[in-house]
């Protein structure tokens, strides 16, 4: 059994591979038995449900992306709230700090809308899913000063900081998923990261349709099914055996994402 904790199935561009079912159906064949959908805004949130509606695999979760807030409309919060509340959304997500454009909205936007979905997940008591992008330090400030509201557990998810910097963030609880960036030969911090990090906080992810691991790198669409590249891959850098790992991976999976069934 295998796990993608983080993948965006919502998108238009699985349609050109034989469409989201055949996608799905392909990671099955690898033993990929849970999806984990993550929504970006409102409308890839209520797509991410009926997925997870259709799809006993695929579960989601809920949230608007730092990046993508110019899209917010008032009473949408309450809708991502609603949304929370579905037995098949694990997490309040994916949420938090997005540095890496110019034209990304401001940093005070940004701030104003993790706060509040960080405390819409300690209301729900859900864990959150955390996305973070040239913004280390601040991401880091931020939940220390809000370390109350990551009671129910948290997730830093496709992690590119350094191993110093995971070290601070495992003092808030936090878990870490890695995805094909970490099979990337010029990778080092990522792969350093996953040799280092205890085995009980650590999770799979492809975060596709982009990112595609090796061997496939470069390859759009990536899919689910190449989680399995990666956790490979994982295995290969921790010295571990692979089946082993994956059962941990599941294992830690449900464990952070106690709805997951
Ligand atoms: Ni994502």
């Amino acid at each position: 059994m295998l796990i993608d904790v983080h993948c965006h199935l919502t998108g238009a561009e699985f349609d050109e591979v034989g469409g989201i079912g055949e996608v799905i159906a392909r990671a099955k064949a690898e033993g990929i038995t849970r999806m984990i959908c993550s929504g970006f805004d409102l409308v890839s949130s209520k797509r991410a449900k009926e997925l997870a509606e259709e799809y006993e695999e695929v579960y989601f979760c809920a949230g608007f992306h730092p990046s993508e807030l110019h899209k917010y409309k008032d009473g949408d919060l309450q809708e991502i709230r609603a949304l929370c509340q579905h037995e098949k959304c694990v997490a309040v997500g994916e949420i938090g700090l997005d540095y890496h454009f110019d034209d990304n909205p401001s940093p005070e936007t940004q701030r104003q809308f993790f706060e509040e979905q960080l405390r819409l997940a300690d209301e729900l008591a859900l864990p959150v899913v955390i996305h973070s992008r040239d913004a280390a330090a601040e991401t880091l400030a931020f939940l220390e000063e809000r370390k109350g509201w990551l009671r129910h557990g948290g997730l830093m998810h496709c992690y590119s900081y350094s191993p110093e910097m995971m070290e601070a963030f495992i003092r808030l609880g936090l878990s870490f998923s890695f995805g094909g960036p970490s099979t990337f030969k010029n990778a080092k911090k990522a792969q350093e990261c996953v040799q280092r990090i205890p085995a009980p906080l650590l999770l799979s992810e492809t975060d596709c349709p982009y990112l595609t691991p090796v061997p496939y790198r470069g390859v759009f669409p990536n899919e689910p099914k190449n989680v399995k590249y990666v956790v490979e891959n994982m295995a290969k850098l921790r010295n571990e055996n692979v089946e082993e790992l994956k059962e941990q991976l599941f294992d830690n999976a449900k464990r952070l994402f106690f709805k997951l069934k």
